[in-house]
């Protein structure tokens, strides 16, 4: 949500700063800006309406060879997108870009009469109650920020900047990710680490409550109470390629067709078919812990929270006396829930910074319980505070909407509740079919998505004029309806609801006519025959019906079929949620909407 960049040394800066955006351009895209100051401490303040090219254009106009500067990409909150609510925010002598909110923004505008405010935006009370404790370069910055962020409420990710020192920025954090790239001669900001590839591999993640000035030469941190700090500095990870297109049209489609790799990493030295085990590090927890556990909390939200509804469905499957609550972080973390004793709390992000998730796992975690993540982007906020964890190691995800976390979310999952099944001394032959279709499922993934590419495509062609849509499943594949469901809203917008096809009766049913379409996902197994005849109810509706099934001999009259070959059958619901990736992917293409951005979303959910 919103990106910050920065840069002091001997280069341009405007250049860092416009590559560091674009980056980050995932993370907000409604109104970008840039300041840079000269040597004598001019400044050049250059902000735009919507995406970062529109901000380029102007930059043509104005470049300037400043060696400092700032710069921001805005997913608004407070205030319309607009040039004016665009950051820097200016007060005074000083320029500030924000991510979070500042929740006590009135009652703090209220006490800055003396500043003549032009936005609408939260960011610029901060802004000027900074400038009231600078006077105009009468007391450190460095203090000043530090006295102003004592009196705020909220979350925040700042770097301030003022025309009276161009050779420094100060930077703080709190609720919102901040990392300094340290380089030769120059030193580096970003909220995202991968502003920073290319530039240097080595990093420091501020720390919540952590104020730092920077220079080129230079990086002093101190908490808010004045305290030093010795930073640690970590390695980047994350490479070029993986930021990359990768000859791919659109972001979303190489994360999609990326899946076969991401996923065999997140197995990678984890899964041992061989012998029909899992051998999981990072959690941390003994044999006897795991052996003791009770109850499985699941927290998440949107994507995560389905890739842990389907986790708890399997993982009950093969777990004796083990009860599993899947709970949306955002209303989890205001319910007086009981936590029985025994539990272990499973902390699902892909950002690894999602507001709502944290507010969760620092709920949970005052309760005494443990805390596990799943998470992919490292060293990020809640990799780093909950107890043990498993990264999912799928590399970045640019697009928006999330992809190739979501399958390595569930089957990191789906690996934990096998070590909890080890270790409470389930038989290897009720856990081995389970690992070794994990082993063989990167190999299935490349399968179906080239196999089915083209037809998918075809079929989405059929619907992109509908205003409707009903996903549909029972057991496994109802989970895997509702992430289905969630991808086509989010980036066709196309209105699209799932049902556990038994509920259709309850209710749903009197939905269907000519403006909706229904994808239904009916794996072999048990309940197939119980789907089919929910299906035919659905038929008898007239309903238009897209099947997504693994049963070859399948022969209902339906409008279109996917009819995925593989020979897997526990998780053939995993595969079948590439087709509904594939899906909204070509039906948003068909729409001429813009697949990788959105309207009205931000990749890192930051505010509450
Ligand atoms: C949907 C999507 C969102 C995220 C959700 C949680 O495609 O991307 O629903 O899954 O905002 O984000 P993380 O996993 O970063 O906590």
């Amino acid at each position: 949500m919103c990106g910050i960049v920065g840069y002091v040394g001997n280069k341009n800066a405007q250049d860092f700063l416009v590559s560091g955006l674009k980056r980050l351009e995932y993370r907000g895209y409604d109104s970008a800006g840039i300041v840079t100051l000269s040597d004598e401490g001019t400044a050049t303040l250059i902000r735009a309406k919507g995406n970062i090219s529109n901000l380029e254009e102007k930059l043509a106009q104005n470049k300037r060879n400043d060696k400092i500067g700032i710069g921001h990409t805005r997913w608004a909150t407070h205030g319309e997108p607009s040039e004016i609510n665009a950051h820097p925010h200016q007060a005074g002598k000083i320029f500030l870009v924000h991510n979070g909110i500042i929740e006590n923004y009135k009652e703090l505008k209220k006490t800055l009469n003396e500043h003549e405010f032009k936005s609408e935006t939260d960011t610029e009370v901060l802004a000027a109650l900074i400038n009231s404790f600078y006077k105009d370069g009468q007391h450190p910055l460095t203090n000043a920020v530090v006295q102003a962020l004592k009196l705020v409420k909220g979350t925040y990710g700042i770097a301030v900047v003022s025309e009276l020192d161009p050779t420094e920025i100060v930077v703080a954090r709190s609720g919102s990710p901040l990392i300094v790239g340290v380089g030769h001669d120059e030193t580096l900001i970003a909220s995202d680490a991968s502003a920073l590839v290319g530039h240097t591999k080595q990093a420091i993640y501020l720390n919540d409550g952590e104020v730092a000035r920077l220079t080129k030469n230079s990086i002093e941190i101190k908490t808010l109470s004045a305290e030093p700090v010795s930073a640690k500095v970590e390695e980047i990870e994350t490479n070029l390629a993986a930021i990359q297109k990768g000859g791919y049209d659109h972001f979303l489609l190489k994360e999609i067709m990326d899946q076969p790799e991401s996923l065999t990493e997140t197995l990678r030295g984890r899964i041992h078919a061989e012998d029909g085990t899992v051998r999981l590090g990072g959690p941390g927890l003994s044999e006897t812990e795991l052996r003791k556990i009770k109850h499985l909390i699941i927290v998440g939200c949107g994507t995560a929270y389905h890739a842990g509804l389907l986790a708890g469905y399997y993982i009950e499957k093969f777990t004796p006396e083990i009860t599993i609550e899947t709970v949306i972080a955002s209303e989890y973390r205001y319910r007086q829930a009981y936590i029985p004793e025994n539990s272990v709390a499973l902390i699902v992000s892909q950002s690894g910074e999602t507001a709502d998730t944290l507010a969760c796992l620092r709920e949970i975690k005052k309760q005494g319980v443990k805390t596990i993540g799943i998470v992919n982007a490292i060293g990020s906020t809640i990799a780093r505070e909950v107890d043990g964890g498993t990264y999912v190691h799928v590399g970045p995800e640019i697009s928006v909407a999330s992809t190739k976390a979501f399958t390595s979310q569930v089957v990191a999952m789906v690996m934990f509740g096998l070590t909890i099944a080890q270790a409470k001394g389930v038989r290897n032959s009720i856990l081995r079919p389970y690992v070794s279709e994990i082993a063989k499922l990167p190999s299935e993934i490349a399968k179906v998505l080239e196999s089915n590419r083209d037809l998918v495509q075809e079929i989405a062609s059929q619907y992109k004029d509908f205003e409707h849509a009903i996903y549909l499943g029972r057991d496994t594949a109802y989970p895997t309806a509702m992430e289905g469901s969630l991808k086509l809203k989010e980036i066709s917008y196309i209105d699209a609801n799932a049902y556990a096809f038994g509920e259709l009766k309850h209710g749903p049913l009197a939905l269907i006519d000519d403006r909706f379409f229904e994808i239904a996902f009916l794996p072999d197994g048990e309940l197939y025959e119980k789907a089919v005849s929910n299906v035919q109810e659905v038929l008898a509706r007239g309903g238009k019906i897209v099947a997504i099934t693994n049963v070859d001999k399948f022969d209902l009259d339906v409008e279109n079929v996917v009819k995925i070959a593989t020979e897997l059958k526990i998780f053939a619901p995993i595969l079948m949620n590439l087709i509904s990736q594939l899906f909204a992917y070509y039906i948003t293409v068909a729409k001429g909407l813009n697949v990788d951005q959105p309207r009205n979303l931000a990749k890192s959910v930051t505010v509450e």
